[in-house]
């Protein structure tokens, strides 16, 4: 699944540098901001913050040809999720409920089908005024939200309503909307591992596989969403922390373990990461080099601590639910089963990492899930993101069974 998508219009009240805050706060929570500025806008706030709190380009002139060349304002407007419009001055306001459309952010406003939030802020007597008043309500009429302003002191000096509510409230209510379905999963403490382990041969070369990182990243994001608290310890990839977790990273089996370990007590933990099964036994402190008319470095290798099993197998702290992988190119129901059993973990996804299948490093995953009660479940193929929802939606099955 995509990240969630807002287009934020700032409006040019004092109140627009919160919307930097609102602009980081959003991205942590993985959702994709992009920003529209007013003319009045881009005297209190730098384009230049904006785009690069946002992580996007920054729009702000209707009729700047590279802007239409590249996506026109139509498909600006309908391209987010949520229309959010923070801060919504007295003259903004006045625009969107007469259905003016005179530059950028009022014309967005008028071609967008997609729900829209105004965060009003103001002097107190202009919000007061029965101009605005009358122009609230026609915009509340025409099913525009509208939060705040809060009461206190405003930038003018005056006491009483005007103040646009803080980043933290916008951003609640944006989330709430965004993410309106139930989070089956809040109050839940989870441990994902994910990404493959660099384990070092000397100090510029290193054991490793061709994981990605997709497919627990993936994971990790869905549970948060779902409500979960999630911890992701991750090896080394290329790929972006998802939003709303706490990523740790390592490079070794061992470091991995470690920080699994230190995450204790958690109440799931799936473990995604394509660990390192084996380790060079000793690391020189300088890098091998070829000695002329020599023999190739012959490297022997110890195993790494098993991570799952030992999550699985804790004496004080076993995770309620443990889920973890198998990959496997033989007979992937027998190999899985036999994994289940060795390891001790309640469930195993099996995947067919043959050559040819494209599942390490890919975008899709065909899972076989083994619960150990009942027959194997083959899913059909998904992409990596759909096999996350609904491994969660599974989890938040088992948890709801476990609390009835
Ligand atoms: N795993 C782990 N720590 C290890 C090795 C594997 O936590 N040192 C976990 C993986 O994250 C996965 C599961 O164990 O959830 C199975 O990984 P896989 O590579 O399929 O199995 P191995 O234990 O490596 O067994 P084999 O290579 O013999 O198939």
């Amino acid at each position: 699944m995509s990240a969630e998508r807002v287009l934020l219009v700032i409006g040019g009240g004092i109140a627009a540098y919160k919307c930097l805050d609102l602009i980081r706060r959003l991205r942590e929570q993985g959702v994709a901001v992009r920003c529209v500025l007013t003319a009045a806008a881009k005297q209190l706030v730098s384009p230049l913050a904006v785009a690069a709190l946002s992580g996007e380009k920054v729009f702000d002139e209707l009729f700047s040809l590279t802007d239409e060349a590249e996506m026109g304002h139509i498909r600006l407007s309908r391209e987010a999720d949520l229309v959010v419009v923070a801060p919504a001055t007295a003259d903004l306001l006045a625009k969107m409920a007469n259905g003016l459309a005179d530059d950028l952010a009022s014309t967005l406003l008028l071609a967008t089908d997609k729900p829209v939030l105004v965060a009003p802020a103001m002097n107190p007597h202009m919000w007061a005024h029965p101009a605005t008043r009358r122009n609230v309500e026609r915009l509340r009429a025409d099913g525009v939200a509208i939060l705040g302003p809060a009461e206190g002191d405003t930038a003018c000096g005056e006491v009483g309503a005007g103040r646009m509510v803080e980043p933290a409230e916008l951003l609640r209510a944006i989330l709430a909307r965004l993410r309106p379905g139930p989070r089956p999963l809040q109050g839940l403490r989870a441990l994902v591992t994910s990404g493959p382990t660099h384990e070092p041969i000397d100090p510029v070369r290193f054991v490793a596989n061709r994981s990605s990182g997709r497919q627990g990243h993936a994971i990790a994001a869905a549970l948060a969403r779902a409500g979960a608290e999630v911890m992701l310890v991750s090896g080394p990839v290329t790929i972006p922390d998802p939003g709303g977790v706490r990523t740790v990273h390592v490079e070794t089996a061992r470091e991995m373990a470690e920080a699994c370990l230190a995450a204790l007590p958690v109440d799931l933990a799936v473990c995604a990461a394509a660990v390192a099964d084996w380790r060079p036994e000793t690391v020189p402190a300088q890098k091998i080099k070829k000695t002329p008319g020599g023999s190739p470095p012959t490297v022997r290798l110890v195993e790494n601590p098993d991570i799952l099993a030992s999550l699985a197998r804790h004496p004080t702290a076993r995770p309620r639910l443990v889920v973890g992988f198998a990959a496997e190119t033989g007979d992937l129901e027998a190999e899985a089963r036999a994994k289940r059993a060795k390891k001790g973990c309640d469930w195993i996804l099996a995947n067919d990492v043959s050559e040819g299948t494209g599942v390490f490093g890919g975008t899709r995953n065909r899972i076989l899930l083994i619960t150990g009660e009942g027959p194997a479940e083959p899913w059909p193929e998904l992409a990596k993101e759909a096999v996350a929802e609904k491994l969660v939606a599974r989890i938040a099955e088992f948890f709801a069974r476990r609390a009835s």
